[in-house]
């Protein structure tokens, strides 16, 4: 893929997948046995939605972690203007090579950032990092109905041939030596609010400034593509949150 034209799009968006304030409050107080102040590392941060409604939720410190700086410069600016700068400390670095101490966190968050690294693999880098009974919440795509259309089940194995159902990814978390604490399916809305309609919104300028780029096209067109399905087949696959400790 052009990666130019990727992040062009996807510059200077609210958030880089779905996810909203109501379901990482869902997720977060689920964890019960957390200590007052969490340390919490934060993966695939992105621009940071999250890591912000993190602070709000939790008296804790976060260390936030993306390898693209652009994303990371964003949610700088937007510490900055929050005043929350010295509760986050900004880290560029891949999370598939962290060099944090074993046992250092109480909760590793990761919203739609797992799957860059492959689920499993995820999960099996991060574990020797949390502390003992310490959290990992991740959210994952997953099918949610074993027969969709051919034209979806088409799409998503070529974007992302690693997608299981929501018991498969159990399987995983199970084998990776988690114990689940529980998961839900986030709402239609975390997929449309802060993500898919701006992202909407960009792609028709993009595709206007971009019609007769025959390598920028073809990729502005592909997100649109994801769109559609997402818009006709929201009952077949969602993004799931699971909730995880060691
Ligand atoms: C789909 S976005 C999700 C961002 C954010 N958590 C959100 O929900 O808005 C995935 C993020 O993972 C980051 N990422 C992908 N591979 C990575 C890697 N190997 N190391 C660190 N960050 C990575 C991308 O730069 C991107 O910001």
């Amino acid at each position: 893929m052009n990666t130019e034209i990727f992040f062009e799009i996807h510059q200077g968006l609210p958030r880089e997948g779905p996810g909203n304030f109501e379901s990482t409050q869902r997720a977060y107080s689920s964890l019960t046995d957390l200590p007052e102040q969490p340390l919490i590392l934060d993966l695939g941060c992105g621009p940071g939605m999250q890591t912000f409604h993190l602070l709000e939720l939790s008296n804790g410190q976060i260390i936030a972690v993306d390898n693209h700086q652009p994303f990371l410069e964003q949610l700088q600016e937007e510490a900055v203007k929050k005043g929350v700068q010295n509760r986050i400390q900004i880290v560029n670095a891949d999370m598939s090579a962290l060099e944090f101490e074993r046992n250092s966190f109480d909760l590793i968050w990761a919203e739609g950032s797992a799957y860059s690294i492959g689920f499993e693999n995820a999960l099996r880098c991060w574990k020797p990092l949390l502390k003992d009974k310490g959290y990992l919440a991740v959210t994952e795509i997953s099918w949610m109905n074993s027969n969709p259309p051919e034209e979806l089940k088409q799409f998503w194995a070529e974007e992302y041939p690693q997608m299981r159902d929501i018991q498969s990814n159990f399987t995983i978390i199970e084998r990776a030596g988690y114990r689940p604490v529980g998961y839900f399916v986030l709402p239609e809305s975390a997929w449309w609010e802060d993500y898919y309609t701006p992202l909407e919104q960009k792609l028709i300028g993009l595709s206007q400034k971009y019609q007769d780029d025959a390598e920028k096209l073809p990729v502005i067109e592909l997100h649109q593509l994801e769109i559609d399905l997402y818009r006709q087949y929201s009952a077949y696959y969602g993004y799931v949150f699971y909730l995880l400790q060691v």
